[in-house]
């Protein structure tokens, strides 16, 4: 009897995912001047103040000012003395991420359970509370010195979290429609990007959904490669870049230099609207790569009619791209901060689950003008 393409019905699909996640929980920033950060993205990005700890809420080192938007909730962090390794962390990689918090409904299990399969302990659960309910963290180690938090929100009815107290300010700018992390791509150096890929699969349990090699992404002088692993329901999607060879110096290479190791090159982070988003972000402040507008002439005839009008999307430097299941709309801010390191991407998906492959050759050549301009390149 053979049984070979038969579905295995012996083990339960969500038995198999030993690591469920239910999205981002927060992402949270190391940065040189946490207040000013905070309002930056307040005034620029659309988000609003949450919460605040500091000495007044009884933690002496350092600043915490969270903010949010829609599914997006920020931390800026500070210390507020030298030699704390919140300071060291600034020191060395400037403004970065620090954290990619994931929601767990079992932060004691999901530590188990990545630990037990060579995840490296950043912190073992602990749980939080005070009058509003209780939060269970823990935590591991992935790329850098960068780290996954399980956040376990168990009915928790405060602001954000214990130790945080409500942070209410007079300047409440509007949201401009950002609505959660899409994706969060990481920069890892030369031969680490299978590596990685390793951890991802072995310690957390996410899948490749998708890879590129240097023929997808390269131009006349750089190139890299990438592969996007996601986790079983797919709320979480990491892809891993590394550099690869080519005549001149690659993106990836320039970020690593700067940010002095491997760590977080862009979010991604979801509008439905995608027109008006970045309508509103421009009259910001925010500031985006410049395609040239020879893209926008036989744009239609590459990815087929869209609901768009060309207009506003040629105006704001708006990309497009399709695969088999739709297609997406998608712009790069330049670095948010003075290095050369991470930046955003606003994306809206019409249908598409990819990442704009069509549009790779486009971008990194604007990047590479941004590069040449810093002399980089
Ligand atoms: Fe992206």
């Amino acid at each position: 009897m053979s049984i070979v393409s038969a579905p295995d019905t012996r083990v339960p699909a969500a038995a198999a995912d030993f690591l469920p996640l239910q999205g981002t929980d927060y992402v949270e920033f190391y940065v040189g001047n946490a207040k000013q950060a905070a309002h930056f993205y307040k005034a620029a990005f659309g988000f609003q103040s949450l919460a605040y700890s500091g000495p007044e809420t009884g933690d002496k080192e350092k600043v915490r000012y969270v903010v949010r938007q829609n599914k997006l909730t920020f931390i800026f962090t500070t210390a507020l003395r030298p030699r704390h390794p919140v300071a060291e962390h600034a020191h060395i990689h400037g403004d970065g991420v620090k954290v990619l918090a994931l929601r767990v409904d079992d932060a004691a299990g999901a530590w188990r359970e990545t630990t037990a399969r060579g995840g490296r302990s950043c912190m073992e659960p602990i749980t939080l509370a005070d009058k509003d309910g209780e939060v269970v963290i823990s935590g591991i180690h992935t790329y850098g010195e960068t780290l996954h938090l399980f956040v376990e929100r168990r009915n928790y009815t405060g602001c954000f979290m214990p130790g945080f107290r409500e942070w209410k300010t007079a300047y409440n700018p509007p949201s401009t429609g950002l609505l959660y992390v899409d994706h969060c791509v990481g920069n890892v150096g030369w031969n680490q990007m299978n590596p990685w890929v390793g951890f991802y699969e072995k310690v957390m349990g996410f899948r490749n959904i998708l890879s590129f090699d240097d023929k997808d992404i390269s131009t006349e002088y750089s190139a890299l490669m990438s592969k996007v692993m996601s986790n079983g329901n797919g709320f979480v999607k990491f892809p891993i870049n590394e550099p690869a060879e080519g005549q001149k110096r690659s993106q990836v290479e320039e970020y690593l230099e700067f940010y002095k190791g491997e760590g977080v090159q862009h979010v991604a982070l979801a509008t439905a609207d995608i027109v008006e988003t970045v309508t509103q972000l421009q009259d910001r402040g925010v500031e985006f790569l410049q395609i040239p507008s020879s893209y926008y002439e036989d744009l239609l005839e590459r990815v087929g009619a869209i609901d768009e009008d060309l207009a506003p999307l040629k105006a704001l430097g708006i990309l497009v791209d399709r695969d088999d299941e739709g297609y997406l709309l998608q712009i790069f801010t330049k670095p948010v901060e003075d290095r050369p390191t991470i930046f955003f991407e606003i994306i809206q998906r019409k249908g598409a689950k990819s990442f704009g492959k069509g549009n790779f050759k486009a971008l990194f050549e604007a990047i590479e003008r941004e590069q040449s301009a810093r002399g980089n390149l």
